[in-house]
């Protein structure tokens, strides 16, 4: 499929505006979807795209926000205790034109199969940040788990993009993936989040990610040139 036109679900985070940025670079038409209080946070975007302001758990914004787009890239943040990624998760699902891209952003602690092996570092920071998260009514990861349980089992193109530790910077690239954490490609776990932003992007025109939950690592972190040989990337 040819994409022409696409939705940004929760464009005005850190995420989400390098994903308008690499999809305007791209020539896409996009529609952005945020809540009415960080519609500011688009201003030097204004002119260029097209903000549908609300909740990207209200299903009706998420209609009209979609209609007519060829793919739909959803940031699934676990803030709140509202269910908030899981019914982002589901209204994009529900409502995005048959035949769409689906792309959604997650971290490494999500787990497709159960086939991933995380450090006991990693075990550690999710469980502590888990605990307080809930306790404080910040966020709910579990629910970021429940929206991914629901994208895993849809029949649509869906990819889930799961990210590693992240930091700011120039592009490096376009990350490498894999699909177990544990992988020895992905031991850095390092990317930049213009790079997130751009796997997202390209994975709209990457059919060999339809279906996947590609963990990603930057492409010039030590252990993605170690490995480079077996790595996965688009054309994989
Ligand atoms: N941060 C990391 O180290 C890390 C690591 C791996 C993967 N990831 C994944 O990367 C994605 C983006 O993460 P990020 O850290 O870069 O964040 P981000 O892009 O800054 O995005 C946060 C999103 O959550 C929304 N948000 C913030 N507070 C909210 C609230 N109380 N209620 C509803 N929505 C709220 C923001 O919308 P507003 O603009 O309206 O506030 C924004 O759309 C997520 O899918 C995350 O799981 C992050």
């Amino acid at each position: 499929m040819t994409i022409r036109k696409i939705c940004i679900v929760g464009a005005s985070g850190k995420l989400g505006q390098y994903m308008i940025e690499h999809a305007l670079e791209r020539g896409y038409e996009v529609v952005g979807v945020c809540r009415e209080e960080s519609v500011g946070k688009l201003d030097r975007f204004a002119d260029r795209i097209t903000i549908v302001p609300g909740f990207t758990n209200d299903p009706e914004v998420i209609r009209r926000a979609v209609e007519g787009c060829d793919g739909v890239l959803t940031v699934l943040a676990p803030w709140g205790i509202q269910q908030y990624a899981s019914g982002t998760a589901q209204a994009v699902l529900d409502h995005a034109p048959k035949g769409a891209r689906l792309v959604f952003s997650c971290g490494w602690h999500i787990t497709r199969d159960g086939q991933d092996v995380y450090s006991w570092k990693l075990r550690a920071i999710v469980k502590v940040f888990g605990f307080i998260a809930r306790l404080t009514r910040f966020a709910e990861l579990d629910d970021q788990v429940e929206a991914c349980r629901r994208i895993f089992e849809s029949d649509t193109r869906w990819t889930v993009v799961r990210g590693s530790n992240l930091e700011e910077g120039e592009s490096q690239g376009l990350p490498v993936w894999s699909r177990h954490v544990g992988d020895p490609i992905l031991a850095s776990n390092l990317t930049r989040r213009i790079d997130f932003a751009l796997f997202m992007v390209a994975a709209l025109e990457d059919d060999a990610l339809v279906q996947e939950a590609p963990a990603i690592v930057g492409c010039q972190t030590a252990s993605a040139l170690e490995h480079a040989s077996g790595a996965m990337t688009e054309a994989a």
